[in-house]
């Protein structure tokens, strides 16, 4: 069996499109992936046969797969084996006492792990049901989907002790993503995982990234693509009366409210610097950072706030989001126009646009070219060059640009936020100036500034 070791290790991409697996076959039509389900894998798809190997790795290694989710990729190990689950923190560098989130694929397979290690698992219906009450509400609209529950756990329990770090609680989530499931069921085994980044770093919404953070430390990671959501999941506590959102995430407090026993669920997180000791284990280390420092603002930029935060800085990252759409680029009258923003192809497997970039949103003077995405059809801008010259007396005296537009929409600047954050300091920027928004407006604004927060050395109101 394969062993965490210190030499490096050969960390191969695998690409999986997800719509040439084989076919997905639900024993209950109304329940879908709540209820059993199975695959009919392609013979002869090279797809399928990459899927089978990161599930034959995850049942007989040590060593942890990377695979993508809806939210972010994630680091899987099997939930039930101790010296599986510490290979996840080694390669991660994550501090132990950090729990970990267990996935998994149908609703059986959850109850299984309720119960406790050398009992036969309880049917659903059975009033002994070892998923609380207070959760069926959400299980049934929000799973699968980027939502984490936490559950009682069992004595004795199936899952390591590692899994948990003697918590008495183990926090679950089904994801929504078709591969992510489909590796779930493949390997049979639920799968503690938690975001593919070294740790402390933004959390990987592309394969690229966690190469560049996992590369000779783990053996495979498999790539589905952008993930859709961009942030991680919303993690809540039902357990505790009223129940709690320990994270913010893709499911937001008004679409909780909006369920039978949720309707006064408190907001368990703070943002920002953290004192005391925090209900979410995971929340008090540092997260997120790039290695630029992050400034966030509220309002409109103009040149002279530009100017006064840019200071002597030589390089700079912008991250634009809903109003910064030209504000600091009239800083310099003779600035080059050079931006060009990529996009990549928008269609899905089923030929539908899914989040396409709002171009109307976009400054009118931006070149625009497709690039396609060989699996998945998200959106994700790149970072445009452009150079600002201060002085026209002095051709040195300039400042070079990197900028990322992000769109307008909440959905889309969740979607490009991690991903823009590191692409920026693989420019080598000195700063990256970031245009808040709005936490209140409802929807996963308040995850995306959550993080932002994290990330960020200081937060300005211009
Ligand atoms: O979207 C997501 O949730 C991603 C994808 C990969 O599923 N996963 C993820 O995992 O973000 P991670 O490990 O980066 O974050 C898990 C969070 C941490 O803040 C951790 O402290 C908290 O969940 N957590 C885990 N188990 C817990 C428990 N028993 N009680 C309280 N908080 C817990
Ligand atoms: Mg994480």
């Amino acid at each position: 069996m394969a062993r965490a070791s210190s030499q490096p290790r050969n960390t191969r991409v695998l690409k999986v499109d997800a719509s040439k697996i084989g076919q997905i076959v639900f024993n209950d039509p109304q329940q879908l992936f709540l209820g059993d389900w199975d695959i009919k894998l392609s013979g002869t798809s090279s797809d399928a046969a990459n899927l089978q190997d990161a599930a034959l790795h995850i049942r007989n290694s040590d060593i942890p797969v990377a695979f993508p989710t809806e939210t972010v990729y994630g680091l899987g190990a099997d939930a039930t084996r101790s010296a599986a689950v510490k290979g996840i923190y080694s390669a991660k560098g994550r501090p132990s006492d950090n729990p970990l989130i267990v996935h998994i694929s149908s609703l059986s397979q959850l109850r299984a792990l309720l119960t406790p290690r050398g009992t036969p698992a309880v049917a659903p219906e059975s009033s002994s049901d070892p998923i609380p009450q207070i959760y069926h509400p959400l299980i049934s609209r929000f799973w699968p989907g980027p939502l984490t529950i936490l559950l009682p756990l069992p004595t004795p329990s199936h899952l390591a002790p590692e899994v948990t770090n003697s918590l008495p609680t183990v926090a679950v989530r089904m994801p929504s993503s078709i591969l992510a499931l489909m590796l779930i069921h493949l390997s049979n085994v639920p799968l503690a995982a938690p975001s593919a980044n070294a740790s402390s770093k933004p959390s990987p919404t592309t394969a690229a990234h966690v190469l560049h953070d996992l590369s000779g430390r783990i053996d495979l990671i498999l790539d589905g693509g952008p993930c859709n959501v961009g942030v991680e999941s919303t993690v809540v506590d039902g357990l505790t009366k009223p129940p709690v959102i320990l994270r913010p995430g893709g499911i937001s407090i008004d679409m909780l409210r909006s369920c039978p026993g949720w309707e006064g669920v408190e907001v368990g997180y703070k943002d920002g610097a953290e004192t005391g000791v925090p209900r979410a284990p995971g929340m008090k280390y540092k997260h997120y950072s790039p290695n630029a420092r992050v400034l966030l603002f509220h309002g409109q930029m103009d040149t002279g706030s530009a100017r006064k935060y840019i200071g002597a800085k030589r390089t700079v990252g912008v991250v634009m989001t809903k109003r910064w759409q030209e504000g600091i680029w009239q800083l310099g009258n003779s600035m080059t126009k050079k931006h060009r923003i990529s996009i990549l192809n928008s269609h899905a497997s089923n030929g539908d646009e899914v989040g396409a970039v709002d171009r109307e949103a976009l400054n009118p003077e931006l070149e625009i070219v497709e690039e396609a995405h060989p699996s998945l059809g998200v959106n994700i801008p790149s970072a445009q060059y452009s150079q600002l010259h201060l002085n026209e007396e002095d051709d040195q005296d300039r400042l070079d640009v990197w900028t990322i537009a992000l769109g307008r929409d909440t959905a889309d600047i969740a979607r490009g936020l991690f991903s823009a954050l590191r692409e920026l300091d693989q420019k080598g920027v000195d700063v990256i100036f970031v245009e808040g928004i709005d936490d209140n407006e409802g929807d996963t604004a308040a995850a995306v500034m959550n993080r932002l927060r994290k990330a960020a050395e200081v937060e300005i109101t211009l």
